[in-house]
């Protein structure tokens, strides 16, 4: 008996874990145990031995089962403390590991513009996407009849069955904002218009929605002269170079009278785009002096008051800063193009912190 005491005492002290212990409890003092064995023998014993070996035998039976409850305990507390010590989280840890997001280069340019336009003395106006094809066409000096409706691919809203007034737009450019400042704030008017448009027209360089900034400038005095300074002052800015050269191309706009496109001197090295030097132009804008009719439709004397306007593409001189060689691209919100082409939260443009990168 002392033999078995001895053997299994030992045993439960070397168990290592609970399915080790189990097993020394099954063969302990399990149903076929050798304790329950032992206790078996008894009926062949004679009364008297009988007398001393049953109470040792259970003596022996219950030391063994807080043995075996002792090192449970003990086991059971190791393996939690195992638990706790390898499987801690850090809850003030960020939740996830690349947690920044980043300002998108429409966003930025559209930043760089505003901060360069401020300084010339320009407030931002906002209107509509969704506008009243007045405001979008007829208001800009082009009727119902005038090619330049088809000419910008229109995304007409349907109206309701029976429902005979014009269809809305979703606006074609930026120029109806013209138009609500000048109903809004009369003259003198000195806005910039950044925002989205819409037209019917998809492959690298067009998608159908995309971005513009229209500039519009009235007062007593205003001529092209103003409406040249105005944007090589905003290219110098903006493409952070000195010598810029632009090209006033005659063109037409319904809106203005004269109107010119307006080219930058450029060259392309390697894939890569100059600004200011080199033999090619890339068209950036669209101008001209107000139309008479635009001002009178915006409540402005034509008599008393002259301006420009211009409207740029934003995504445009986006692509030409940042060499970014597909639009489409632009409007995908694929992380790993925003990740490479987006801009630091915290790196804002400012004149004094300087625009370029
Ligand atoms: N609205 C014209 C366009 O979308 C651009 C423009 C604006 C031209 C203002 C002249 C004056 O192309």
């Amino acid at each position: 008996m002392e033999e078995l005491r001895a053997k299994y005492l030992d045993a439960i002290a070397q168990a290592a874990d609970e399915a080790a212990l189990e097993d020394v409890r099954i063969a302990a003092v399990g149903k076929k145990g050798e304790v329950a064995l032992k206790m078996r023998e008894l009926g062949k014993m004679s009364p008297e031995e009988r007398q001393v070996s049953g109470p040792a035998l259970n003596a022996l039976k219950d030391e063994i089962n807080s043995a075996l409850a002792a090192r449970k305990a003990a086991l059971v507390d190791a393996a939690l403390e195992e638990r706790l010590s390898s499987e801690w989280l850090d809850v003030t840890l960020p939740a996830r590991r690349r947690g920044q997001g980043s300002i998108h280069p429409v966003s930025q340019v559209t930043e760089e513009v505003t901060a360069i336009f401020a300084d010339m003395g320009f407030a931002v106006a906002e209107g509509p996407r969704i506008d009243s094809d007045w405001y979008n066409f007829d208001a800009l000096n082009i009727p119902g009849h005038h090619p330049a409706r088809a000419e910008m691919d229109t995304f007409y809203m349907h109206r309701a069955d029976g429902d005979n007034r014009p269809p809305h737009v979703l606006r074609t450019h930026t120029s109806p904002v013209q138009i609500r400042t000048m109903e809004k704030t009369g003259a003198p008017v000195r806005i910039i218009c950044p925002g989205g448009v819409y037209r019917a027209d998809y492959d690298q360089t067009h998608t159908p929605m995309f971005h513009q900034v229209e500039g519009l400038a009235v007062d007593k005095d205003i001529s092209m002269a103003n409406l040249k300074w105005t944007l090589e002052e905003f290219v110098k800015a903006f493409f952070n170079v000195d010598n810029v050269e632009l090209r006033f191309r005659a063109s037409h706009f319904p809106f203005t009278e004269p109107s010119a496109e307006v080219d930058l001197r450029c060259s392309w090295k390697d894939g890569q785009l100059r600004v200011g030097e080199g033999d090619d132009w890339m068209e950036i804008l669209g101008s001209g002096m107000v139309h008479p009719k635009v001002l009178a439709a915006g409540g402005i004397d034509p008599a008393q008051w002259q301006g420009f306007a211009f409207g740029m593409g934003i995504d445009r001189i986006a692509m030409l800063k940042y060499g970014i060689p597909d639009l489409r691209s632009f409007f995908e919100s694929d992380l790993r193009w925003l990740r490479h082409y987006g801009f630091a939260a915290l790196d804002q443009p400012t004149l004094h912190g300087g625009l370029a990168r």
